[in-house]
């Protein structure tokens, strides 16, 4: 199959060429296209062959459900059984935005969609272009984030073409995407709000609006037999080819730790900051962002895992980034990409010696 990659500006949208798209989608066929979080990769969600074609693009497996996109709040009432008061203050505060809800689902939604749950994931995008395609593409469109499957989530369309490119027909080009990190997941058929996956809208955010809210235990639990209630959420995600390792420790700690690890080898690549970049000595470093600005770190953390993947490196140490409000979702996916493998070496004490400059 020949897929299409086609740009689209934002300041100057070409309805003709979404509408094209939303053909595609209307006749059942996949079309990708960005969002404020990731590139997702659409197809009409009330069409289960539309839906199987999905996993087969992204050799997903096929109890792992799909987020079901919408444009407007009327389109919620016609696939989910219940709106709960709680979901309508989210909505009101979060979307559209990168927020996904999940409900008891209605009849229409078929179960080739839903990964056989009774249950539904639903998610209003901000994304001009998002909210233009599911428009014309019918109203319910089924996305997941448009890599094939265990790959990091795309951020650019670039990304979804190395991917997808003879699997789908058409790729929307909008440029890279704002956050970077997939939506946050909150089950609202629960007695309270439960996060399913962290993301842009915090828990301290859920909690402002709702009063209660927690975290799923399956994210959180060291014991790795209380399962994650978000079928996806239990797949080692975002591996990249080499072993990464995460470094954890005071700055300080941490440069001196990898600099002594890393002996100048190109094939040994380092994710560092703004504020570290300059105090690494060899090997192929790669800054993530700053610091001082979370959204930089967590926009840049799929695109960084993808260059390493074709710089060919066997080994990665990444610095931490427990930052206050992302930070959760940065080392979800950090974690996720790392197999969970991190250090502490914050009782290190001089041991590990600091090369000399060259
Ligand atoms: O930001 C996003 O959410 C992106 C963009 C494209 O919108 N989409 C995305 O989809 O990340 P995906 O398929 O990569 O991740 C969906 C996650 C999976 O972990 C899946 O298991 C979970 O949502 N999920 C979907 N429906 C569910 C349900 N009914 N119950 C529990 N988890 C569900
Ligand atoms: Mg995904």
């Amino acid at each position: 199959m020949q897929t299409e990659l086609v740009k689209i500006d934002r300041a100057n949208m070409s309805l003709d060429i979404i509408k094209k798209a939303g053909e595609i989608l209307r006749a059942g066929g996949l079309v990708a296209f960005p969002t404020e979080t990731v590139y997702g990769l659409g197809a009409d969600a009330l069409n289960e062959g539309a839906a199987r074609k999905i996993y087969a693009a992204k050799g997903r497996p096929s109890d792992n459900p799909l987020i079901v996109h919408i444009a407007d709040m009327e389109a919620l009432d016609q696939i989910v059984d219940m709106v709960p008061e709680e979901a309508k203050a989210l909505a009101k505060a979060f979307w559209p935005g990168p927020l996904t809800m999940i409900f008891h689902k209605k009849e229409c939604v078929p179960y080739g969609t839903t990964g056989g749950l009774s249950t539904v994931a639903v998610r209003m995008p901000s994304d001009e272009i998002a909210r233009e395609l599911i428009r014309q593409g019918g109203g319910y469109i089924a996305a997941p984030s448009a890599n094939v499957s265990g790959r990091p989530s795309p951020t650019t369309a670039q990304h979804v073409y190395e991917d997808m490119n003879g699997r789908i027909p058409m790729i929307l080009d909008g440029g890279p995407v704002q956050i970077g990190l997939e939506s946050t997941i909150v089950d609202l058929t629960e007695e309270r709000p439960v996060i399913l996956r962290p993301g842009y809208i915090t828990l301290s955010m859920i909690r402002s609006i709702t009063g209660e809210a927690e975290v799923d235990r399956g994210l959180i639990a060291d014991d790795s037999s209380v399962r994650p209630k978000a079928p996806g959420m239990k797949y080692r995600h975002y591996a990249p080819k080499a072993e990464l390792q995460i470094v954890e420790g005071s700055m300080e700690q941490v440069v001196s730790y990898i600099n002594g690890k890393c002996s100048g080898s190109p094939r040994t690549g380092v994710i560092c900051t703004e504020e570290t970049r300059e105090r690494y000595l060899g090997g192929n470093v790669k800054c993530i962002g700053s610091r001082k600005d979370e959204l930089s770190i967590a926009s840049h953390l799929f695109a960084i895992l993808r260059e390493f993947d074709e710089d060919h490196v066997e080994r990665i140490y990444s610095e931490s980034f427990d930052t206050p409000e992302l930070g959760q979702a940065i080392m979800n996916r950090l974690l996720k990409a790392a197999g969970h493998q991190k250090i502490d070496v914050s009782g290190w004490s001089g041991t590990i010696k600091q090369r000399k400059p060259v």
